[in-house]
């Protein structure tokens, strides 16, 4: 196997959120201003708390982190706990002390969604672009909701769901049924623009996957994949997802 991606393997996901917390913890640090684009998913969730749990005693001050929001479900009310944007908040934003006027949020409520899509890209824009995208590896290779086949130059824009995120999406809210259909996602060119990335990836169901999106072809049907092209990134494994992959140097 060889990768040109940097890649971790931690022994366990406990050790994962303590490595994925060092690094967001050294972005703010290093840029008090750092523009953060922020997954939701079970796998950062670690990583958030033990993050909320330095900040809380006082490793570092995240009160100027500009946050913005990696995908969202269409067709939610405002207070549906399916949020991702309420998710957001509850595991990150608030946590972590960041005022709401410094997140921009995907409008899936918008009456033109396309000019919503347009306003989040230009707010990213006029933010000097993305300093540090957090990530998730959807279980079919998506990012955000950049689903396969995705263009590496894909914007910001509403998609239809596969069957693969429904069912991997039904885990969070109860059931596939419970799981909305569209959404809208920042767009791959926005991903692949950020500065750093770090991909986490946890659990023995995401090897193959993260096996096709480290060490396979750069393909349109693996979105993840695209990484492999793009400047800073940091793949975060723990072991049950590297598998029988080589240790990486
Ligand atoms: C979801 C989300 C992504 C998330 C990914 C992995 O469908 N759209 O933003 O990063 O899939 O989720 P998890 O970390 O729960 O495996």
């Amino acid at each position: 196997m060889t990768t040109k991606l940097r890649c971790i393997v931690a022994d366990s996901y406990g050790e994962l959120s303590q490595i994925g917390a060092d690094a967001v913890e050294a972005a703010i640090k290093a840029d008090p201003n750092v523009s953060v684009l922020v997954a939701t998913g079970n796998t950062p969730m670690g990583l958030y708390q033990e993050l909320a749990r330095r900040r809380a005693n006082g490793a570092f001050d995240a009160s100027h982190v500009r946050v913005f929001q990696l995908d969202e479900y269409l067709g939610l009310e405002p207070e549906d706990r399916r949020s991702l944007f309420g998710w957001t908040r509850r595991s990150f934003v608030d946590p972590l002390g960041i005022p709401l006027e410094n997140v921009t949020r995907l409008a899936p409520d918008a009456g033109d969604l396309e000019a919503a899509c347009r306003a989040y890209d230009a707010a990213i824009k006029s933010a000097g672009g993305l300093d540090l995208a957090i990530l998730g590896l959807g279980p079919n290779g998506h990012l955000g909701f950049n689903e396969p086949p995705a263009d590496a130059h894909a914007p910001t824009r509403v998609v239809d769901l596969t069957i693969e995120s429904i069912e991997s999406n039904a885990q969070y809210w109860g059931g596939r049924d419970v799981v909305p259909r569209v959404a809208m996602t920042a767009g791959m060119d926005v991903i692949l623009g950020a500065r750093q990335t770090l991909l986490v990836v946890s659990g023995s169901h995401k090897r193959d996957v993260l096996e096709r999106t480290v060490a396979g072809a750069v393909t349109p049907d693996v979105p993840a994949s695209y990484l492999q092209l793009a400047s800073d990134v940091i793949v975060l494994a723990d072991r049950d997802a590297w598998g029988a992959m080589p240790q990486p140097r």
